[in-house]
């Protein structure tokens, strides 16, 4: 497997629930090693922008809303398989869906407020990353 980098966003309702550490904790535990990292209020304009793939979708708007409601904490994670081995650690997209002992099981509410964002891609993964993180700002493990 190649050592892989992803981009991982803490949303607002896990930031609200204090659960930033516990959520860091289980990407540790994995072995996944954070390499940037950063706590910030999105603007309207980031969050469409990051989400612009969605933006014919019904619940775009909602999205964004909520993506803006509180401050998010985003990080990039780097590992062996990184971007699967974080999209399994967080689960289905729908939390009611989602394998137990998973991030969106143990922490979100509802599928529009779902705790956490994992890239779906390398390629998505790459364009992530730069869009949140100077290069000087990731730290190589
Ligand atoms: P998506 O990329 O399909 O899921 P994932 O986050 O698991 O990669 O959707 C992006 C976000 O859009 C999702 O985390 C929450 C929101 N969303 C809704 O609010 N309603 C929906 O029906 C879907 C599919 C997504």
């Amino acid at each position: 497997m190649a050592l892989e980098r992803t981009l991982s966003i803490i949303k607002p309702d896990a930031v609200a629930k204090n659960a930033i550490g516990a959520i860091v904790g289980r990407f540790e535990a994995a072995g996944l090693k954070v390499v940037a990292a950063k706590l910030k209020q999105l603007s309207r304009k980031e969050a469409e922008g990051f989400y612009a793939v969605h933006k014919e979708r019904p619940f775009f708007g909602a999205l964004v809303e909520f993506m803006i409601s509180g401050p998010v904490f985003i990080q990039a994670l780097e590992g062996e398989g990184a971007i699967q081995k974080n999209r399994d650690l967080m689960g289905a997209t729908d939390p009611k869906k989602a394998d137990k002992g998973t991030i969106r099981a143990d922490f979100a509410e509802s599928i529009d407020a779902n705790a956490v964002h994992g890239s779906d891609s390398a390629e998505n993964a790459a364009i992530e990353i730069a869009y949140f993180f100077a290069t000087t700002e990731v730290v190589s493990a």
